[in-house]
């Protein structure tokens, strides 16, 4: 299983690709996921991508090019992997398409997750995570157990520096200029699957699972 997952900040590409991933036992790999990691143990990486991360800005293609060129050399991406997050420039893409072309292997299935701007914000805005295990909730969607309190590890839950209303505005406007032009890329390349992402989470899961089937992957 080869997949990537594409669509705007907050439309529940992480929340899907988790669930996905446990399911068909293969990695995830958001590159989000591994920025915010450099950041938090202040890498020479963590300290170039976060000043573009608060800004709500792409971190520069080379640098995550690089970063995720490393990451499939990994031995759990043998068998297969889903991309939360990357590639988000042409770019990016064109340096993912010769990375495979080298291995010979192909993605097989980029869904286009689908969300009105209005239901974004509101996932965005109430979204929390734990820093420790990166369990995420939602205080209107999916709340902890306890207030403020992961449910898994019972870290103190913590609000992502880019999900402030003005960065979120920031990271849309970037969605509509830099990644969006992926779905055209994509549906020339016959690969691109729509996938309606409003409603529960379960009802969106059910919706990813039967167009992995129709997709015959996994
Ligand atoms: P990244 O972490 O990739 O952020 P993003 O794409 O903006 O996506 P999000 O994580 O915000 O949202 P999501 O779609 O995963 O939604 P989630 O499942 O969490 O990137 C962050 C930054 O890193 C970028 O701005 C950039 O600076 C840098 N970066 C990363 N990749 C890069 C790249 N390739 N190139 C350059 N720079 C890069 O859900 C959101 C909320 O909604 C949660 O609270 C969740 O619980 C809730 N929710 C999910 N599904 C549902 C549902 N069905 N109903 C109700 N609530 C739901």
């Amino acid at each position: 299983m080869r997949l990537i997952f594409l669509g705007p900040p907050g439309v529940g590409k992480g929340t899907q690709a988790q669930r996905l991933s446990e399911t068909y036992k293969v990695p995830k790999i958001s590159t989000g996921d591994i920025l915010r990691k450099a950041v938090h143990k202040n890498t020479s990486l963590g300290v170039k991508a976060k000043s573009f991360i608060d800004a709500g800005m792409l971190v520069p293609n080379g640098v995550v090019i690089e970063m995720v060129r490393e990451r499939l050399k990994e031995p759990d991406c043998q068998k297969g992997y889903i991309m939360d997050g990357f590639p988000r420039t042409i770019e990016q893409a064109e340096a993912l398409g010769k990375m495979l072309k080298e291995t010979g292997s192909v993605i097989q299935q980029v869904m286009n997750f689908q969300l009105s701007d209005e239901e974004v914000v509101r996932r965005l805005s109430g979204r929390r995570s734990c820093p420790h295990c990166q369990t995420v909730y939602n205080l209107a969607f999916h709340p902890p157990k306890q207030e403020g309190v992961c449910d898994q590890c019972k870290s103190p839950l913590v609000q992502r520096s880019d999900d402030e209303s003005q960065t979120i505005l920031k990271r849309l406007e970037v969605y509509q200029r830099q990644t969006r032009p992926l779905i055209s890329y994509y549906k020339g390349q016959k690969l691109l699957t729509n996938i309606n992402a409003a409603g529960g989470v379960e009802d969106v899961f059910k919706r990813v699972v039967s167009a992995v089937q129709k997709g015959k992957i996994g």
